[in-house]
């Protein structure tokens, strides 16, 4: 029997979150697979915001993107993710559905290009803003790297803190695999 990834788990939940227009932001895009995981599934009318600070994991997604034909519904940004709201039209800001953070650093590159705890909160707590209601963040963390386990539990303390009453909050740990395998935190916005 085929071991389902946890990233192929994190694929599946987002399904009921997609709708006609969708828009998505990848904040963590490098090379490209869950930029086309959401650009297959916003739709036609959709956008998804695909966000990197290495130009090689930008032009590995433009790639992955253009191969697939799906190019079009995704503008590639060569930033951090704590600028987000600066890329996002403004109009747009309140309307995000999906926004997905795979932390870490890019397989098969330089391992010392990590995403660091303080951009990485900064660039949560701004998705906040950006999230429609309803909307959905989903966050892969990895504690096995120098520094990972550090930002992971920053970022299930940020999580934890949210108001009950204005997000749900899931927060998936492994129980029988270790200390270093990933851990996924899921936060949904509440209609009211
Ligand atoms: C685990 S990889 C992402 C995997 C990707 N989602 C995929 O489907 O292939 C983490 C990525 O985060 C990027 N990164 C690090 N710091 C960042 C930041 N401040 N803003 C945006 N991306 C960042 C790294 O360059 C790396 O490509």
């Amino acid at each position: 029997m085929s071991r389902v990834s946890l990233t192929q788990h994190v694929h599946h939940t987002l399904l009921p979150h997609f709708r006609p227009g969708c828009i998505a932001i990848d904040a963590t895009a490098g090379n490209g697979f869950d930029t086309l995981f959401l650009a297959l599934h916003i739709g036609e009318h959709g956008s998804v915001f695909a966000f990197d600070i290495q130009q090689q994991a930008i032009e590995n997604t433009r790639k992955r993107l253009s191969e697939a034909g799906l190019i079009d519904r995704v503008a590639l940004i060569c930033n951090g993710h704590e600028s987000m709201a600066e890329h996002i039209p403004q109009l747009l800001h309140g309307f995000v559905d999906i926004i997905v953070f795979n932390l870490g650093y890019l397989p098969k590159a330089d391992k010392s290009v990590i995403t660091q705890e303080s951009t990485t909160l900064q660039a949560l707590k701004i998705s906040l803003k950006l999230l429609s209601k309803e909307g959905y963040i989903s966050i892969l963390a990895y504690p096995g790297h120098p520094g990972g386990r550090e930002e992971t539990e920053s970022v299930k303390t940020w999580a934890r803190s949210l108001s009950k009453t204005s997000f749900n909050v899931f927060i998936h740990e492994p129980v029988n695999s270790g200390c270093t395998s990933p851990e996924w935190i899921e936060i949904t916005s509440m209609a009211t």
